[in-house]
């Protein structure tokens, strides 16, 4: 059978996506028998889109290119009409990340659940401000709610842990979260201004739409709250995680850390003792020689501490345009095999 998937949101991860089912159709069907068809697309910016026997993909991304909106198979809809009216039975919530009240993801999210659609998705808000109540819609309904591109992007961390690594118990999780700041320190250390290095960072499509939420730490935050909630079982709250960013690192204390063998890292910690939550985003010095150390540039990395297997460590991509639209396939790809 077809996945049926409506799109909610068109910017650079929908587009990933879109880039990455164009281009590896036929070896999705062949290798994993997993057909789609992306019947409905809802963007603020470049209108809505339907078509019940599927839109053609390479059209949408030609016309967002060369005309700044949709064109074809045009609908009057809202995003919350495209998931209500649509015959999709995936929605991808793919609006941008709002850390502050979820909005307007979570209502995404509820309409889909409601109408008994699975939803996946990378967007940070909804996942960390309302993971447990929504869990819970998506379970009363029969349908999932996939968010492994919220943490990390594509590099398997939620599905790791909830996979491979079952019948574990997550002690704690610690890492680097941000890419954004993992490059600015990068970058700095080579002897770029802050400033230079942010908006390197923005260009190459790493920061948040507002970067605040990458520099002072608050994206890292959101990451922390999330596998506390999905792994540890718990309810904590975002505004529990003592949080501080990197504005007030400077290039002479970057310099005096190489100096004393040792290197600045944001890094985000969420440790269960007992039941008692502790975790925390901050900068911290790590010795040149902890696995941390060399964790340069964009790239991000988190270790499990287990009770079974000890320590478990990946080191990958947290963000980026394929890499996040991968996140999606690899939950699309879940729901297919468990179809
Ligand atoms: N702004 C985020 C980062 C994107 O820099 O890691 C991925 O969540």
């Amino acid at each position: 059978m077809k996945q049926k998937i409506a799109l909610i949101g068109f910017g650079t991860v929908a587009q990933g996506l879109c880039e990455i089912l164009i281009n590896k159709k036929n070896e999705l069907a062949k290798k994993y028998n997993y057909r789609y068809e992306i019947v409905a697309v809802s963007d603020l910016r470049f209108g809505s889109v339907y078509n019940p026997d599927g839109l053609n993909l390479k059209r949408l991304l030609k016309e967002v290119k060369e005309k700044g909106k949709f064109i074809k198979d045009r609908v009057d809809w809202s995003a919350i009409e495209t998931i209500e009216k649509s015959n999709s039975d995936v929605v991808c919530e793919l609006a941008y990340t709002n850390l502050k009240d979820g909005q307007p993801a979570i209502k995404h999210c509820e309409t889909a659940f409601k109408n008994k659609k699975h939803v996946v998705t990378s967007n940070k808000g909804p996942a960390a401000l309302a993971y447990r109540r929504l869990k819970r819609l998506a379970d009363k309904n029969g349908v999932k709610f996939m968010i492994e591109g919220t943490v990390l992007s594509g590099t398997p961390v939620l599905n790791l842990a909830e996979g491979p690594l079952a019948g574990n118990k997550i002690i704690s999780a610690k890492g680097i979260l941000n890419g954004t700041t993992n490059y600015i320190l990068t970058k700095m250390e080579e002897g770029m201004s802050y400033e230079d290095a942010l908006k390197e960072a923005q260009k190459l499509g790493y920061a948040e739409a507002d970067p605040t939420n990458d520099v002072k730490g608050y994206d890292a935050r959101a990451k922390i709250t999330i596998l506390a909630n999905v792994l540890m079982n718990v309810n904590l709250n975002m505004a529990e995680v003592k949080c501080k960013g990197i504005t007030k690192i400077t290039l002479k204390e970057i310099a005096e850390a190489k100096k004393k063998n040792a290197r600045w890292k944001l890094i985000g910690s969420v440790e269960n003792k007992n039941g008692k939550i502790k975790a925390y985003v901050k900068p911290e010095l790590i010795p040149l020689d902890h696995p941390l150390a060399g964790v340069m540039g964009s790239t991000n990395a988190l270790t499990f501490t287990t009770d079974l297997l000890g320590d478990v460590t990946i080191v990958g991509k947290g963000a980026g345009k394929i890499e996040t639209g991968f996140s999606i396939l690899t939950d699309l790809l879940a729901l297919n095999n468990s179809e």
